[in-house]
């Protein structure tokens, strides 16, 4: 099999770094606080608490459901491995849309079963054919919104695949909080609903690896039994419960990001690409008419890192994050001369 290959990560150079949907801020400052505070003294030399139970006091206080209902994970792809490894066993099928985040796939190989893609409509809808049922589909994964793309379906439209499809739905709403709505309340009405989210994007907290599953708890106690016993750490579990515990950072940094976000889809349509609506912290951008990699090249030479995305069967484009007024200003600058 391929291994998944993430995005471009250069270590040291003074890139401007659009290429994985990385929040381009600085987190709440009461992160780097509960990170010393849970450093000094002898904390770490003990185990840190298995069920990162903390953390999903404040959530589910902060979510509106009973802390039975979250479980956390070492990033939400450790959340993805758990589920998968749960639901998909030996020749089983995993139903996930395409072109969607392309570690389903992997998973899906690693557990030797078959990766079931339905192709997205050209106006990155999902027809009715992603709920269609087959001999051995135990799990269907959409990411909402989906990226490359940054397209949400509404949910109406999750509710109604996931009351079609034979098995668990999981939503992965990594980008969740930069959408207009979100599929929570889903998870109240149906078992079969599972909704993730990651503290990387929204909470600026790619480095430190955290995100959490919410689901109901028959469901999280089957996840707990596949988990690592201590798959959060210490120092993770006291940062992530101090930053979701900063809702007003939260806020303002969501108003500043979509706000960027809007100029930099205008800026680029502007220049003739063609620009899907996104409602996460990334674009995407394709052009009628001119090649996509040799801009991503250029712009490269320049400093600049985006993402180049090659979809066999589907086609190419570029994915742009949305980073700090200035860091967009110097990456449109850039489309500009080319
Ligand atoms: C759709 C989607 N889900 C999950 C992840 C993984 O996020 P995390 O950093 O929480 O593991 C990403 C990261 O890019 C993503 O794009």
């Amino acid at each position: 099999m391929a291994g998944y290959v993430p995005g471009e990560q250069p270590q040291g150079g003074t890139w401007i770094k659009l290429n994985t949907n990385e929040n381009p801020y600085a987190p709440s400052p009461a992160v780097a606080r509960a990170i010393a505070a849970a450093a000094s003294d002898r904390t770490l030399a003990k185990y840190p608490d298995p069920l990162a139970t903390v953390f999903r006091l404040r959530a589910a206080d902060i979510l509106g459901v009973d802390p039975d209902w979250i479980i956390c994970g070492n990033g939400s792809d450790d959340l993805l491995t758990i589920l998968v490894r749960t639901f998909v066993g030996s020749g089983d099928r995993l139903r996930m849309p395409y072109p969607s985040y392309i570690l389903y796939r992997t998973l899906t190989e690693i557990q030797a079963a078959h990766a079931d893609e339905v192709h997205f409509q050209p106006d990155w809808s999902l027809d009715d054919s992603f709920a269609s049922p087959e001999k051995n589909l135990t799990l269907a994964i959409i990411a909402n919104p989906n990226s490359p793309s940054g397209t949400l379906l509404s949910p109406d439209r999750v509710k109604a695949l996931a009351e079609r499809l034979p098995c668990p739905l999981v939503v992965d709403e990594a980008y969740g909080d930069f959408a207009e709505t979100n599929c929570l309340d889903l998870v109240r009405q149906s078992e079969n609903i599972i909704v993730m989210r990651s503290l990387s994007k929204s909470y600026a907290l790619a480095g430190l690896r955290f995100g959490f599953a919410v689901a109901q708890p028959h469901i999280i106690q089957q996840l707990r039994k596949v988990k690592d016993s201590y798959n959060c750490d210490t120092l993770s579990i006291a940062a992530a419960t101090a930053a979701i515990d900063d809702q007003a950072w939260l806020k303002t940094n969501r108003a500043v990001i979509i706000a960027t976000r809007q100029r930099l889809a205008a800026a680029v349509r502007g220049f003739g690409f063609q620009v899907a609506e996104s409602q996460a912290n990334f674009v995407w951008c394709t052009h009628p008419n001119r090649p996509h990699k040799p801009i991503y090249e250029a712009l490269k030479r320049q400093g600049i890192l985006i993402r180049f995305m090659d979809y066999a069967g589907w086609g190419d484009g570029l994915r742009i994050t949305v980073g700090t007024d200035q860091e967009i200003d110097a990456c449109v600058h850039c489309l500009k001369t080319l």
